[in-house]
């Protein structure tokens, strides 16, 4: 069990005011809150160690090069990936599959196929979308039903030899489904397809194990899990990261270069050119630490009682919808209230102190599907109460009398 109050004082902007009251924060989907540890080691860097690394033999350089590795290894256990060298710091989720989109563009050819489900966000979209363009390939839509599962049957028939991608996420970011990776990836490996997995939404809920499930790639973000902002990780089975040509050219990622010929560095540097995060890369180990000393399993618990309350809670209102009801889902509750645009409810309770996000998530194939131009969305982690949850309610009670 979390002592949630242990918990919470970890967190010093969750004791503050917001518009004059206390701040009840359910944007964690967007990105979570800091816990103090994790502030510190940003500043301890700096004060310490700060020196560029994989270049200097001086002393900081061999710090900081160090402390940057170590983090790499812890990220590499917390996924269980294979060898360090799969996994890449990258600036965040967007990064990491723009850098495998870009790889494959000399892998593939016109008529190819591309799965990519309807659930996606815009990140896991475009991409792709640029990719066809680049390349004539196909992109193909595995479709949802409406409780915002993906269609297991449809996706069976989708499946075929001209597949060569097949990309998804693990969790909803605008309905919180959890989607049947596991099987999506054993059906698509069938056809030799290879599959991407967006973990963004799913790494702030769950430890993923990237051996077990079996994915080619598995992307997600550093600030999601209280991690600082612009870092992420790309995990990669190392034959496709040898396959895939390097994304970006520059120092750290060559062999040898003359103006004749540049050989590419070995994995991990191929893919990481330039001066990386290294602040950032090193804290986001101390990030993973914090979340797996505060344990899954609790913050699992937490969070499955925090989106039950929730869910009960907020249907109590009259005219209310939940959209986003799948059998398997995180702490997501995306609604909206009959009649009234889901932008006016987020601004009236923001002067309430309530932080929830407002519009379409970045994901409008989701909002056209249900012909709606977006919803409310609490997204909720293990720091939050059911108290919290209680004060949302009253001010959605609120806005709605006044709006009506
Ligand atoms: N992708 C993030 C969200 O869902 C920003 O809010």
């Amino acid at each position: 069990m979390l002592d949630i109050n242990k918990i919470r004082a970890d967190f010093p902007i969750l004791s503050q005011k917001v518009n004059g009251k206390p701040l009840v924060y359910f944007d964690n989907g967007a990105t979570s809150q800091k816990p103090q540890v994790v502030i510190d080691a940003i500043s301890k860097y700096y004060q310490e160690i700060n020196a560029n690394i994989h270049r200097g033999v001086h002393t900081l350089s061999q710090l900081a090069t160090d402390a940057y590795e170590i983090s790499r290894g812890k990220i590499q256990n917390h996924i269980n990936a294979k060898f360090s060298h799969e996994v890449l710091f990258t600036s965040g989720t967007t990064h990491g599959i723009n850098l495998v989109t870009n790889g494959f563009a000399s892998l593939l050819k016109a008529g190819d196929e591309i799965l990519v489900s309807a659930l996606e966000h815009h990140s896991n979209i475009v991409p792709w979308q640029m990719l066809c363009e680049k390349t004539g390939a196909i992109l193909r839509v595995i479709p949802m039903n409406e409780n915002g599962e993906l269609i297991m049957a449809e996706y069976d028939k989708l499946l075929s030899d001209k597949t060569k991608i097949v990309t998804v996420n693990h969790i909803s970011n605008a309905l919180g489904t959890v989607n049947p990776i596991k099987y999506m990836i054993d059906e698509a490996h069938k056809f030799g397809a290879a599959v991407l997995i967006d973990g963004a939404q799913a790494v702030p809920h769950l430890k993923p194990d990237v051996q077990e499930l079996d994915c080619d790639f598995y992307v997600f973000s550093g600030h999601k899990i209280c991690g600082p902002t612009g870092t992420g990780i790309l995990y990669g089975k190392e034959d496709w990261l040898n396959k895939l040509p390097p994304y970006q050219g520059g120092g750290e990622m060559i062999k040898d270069v003359t103006f004749e010929k540049t050989t590419y560095a070995e994995l991990p540097h191929k893919f990481e050119a330039g001066t990386p995060n290294i602040a950032g890369g090193i804290v986001l180990g101390t990030a993973i630490d914090y979340m797996n000393e505060v344990g899954f399993e609790n913050i699992q618990q937490q969070e499955l009682e925090l989106l039950e309350y929730g869910t009960k809670r907020l249907l109590e209102i009259d005219g209310l919808k939940i959209y986003g009801t799948a059998k398997e889902k995180t702490s997501v509750i995306s609604f909206n209230i009959e009649g009234i645009h889901p932008y006016d409810i987020g601004t009236i309770i923001d002067k309430l102190g309530i932080a929830v996000r407002t519009g379409h998530h970045c994901a409008q194939p989701i909002m056209n599907f249900f012909n709606i131009p977006g919803t409310i969305r609490a997204s909720f982690a293990f720091y939050n109460t059911k108290e919290e949850i209680d004060a949302m309610v009253e001010a959605v009670k609120r806005a709605k009398m006044m709006l009506s």
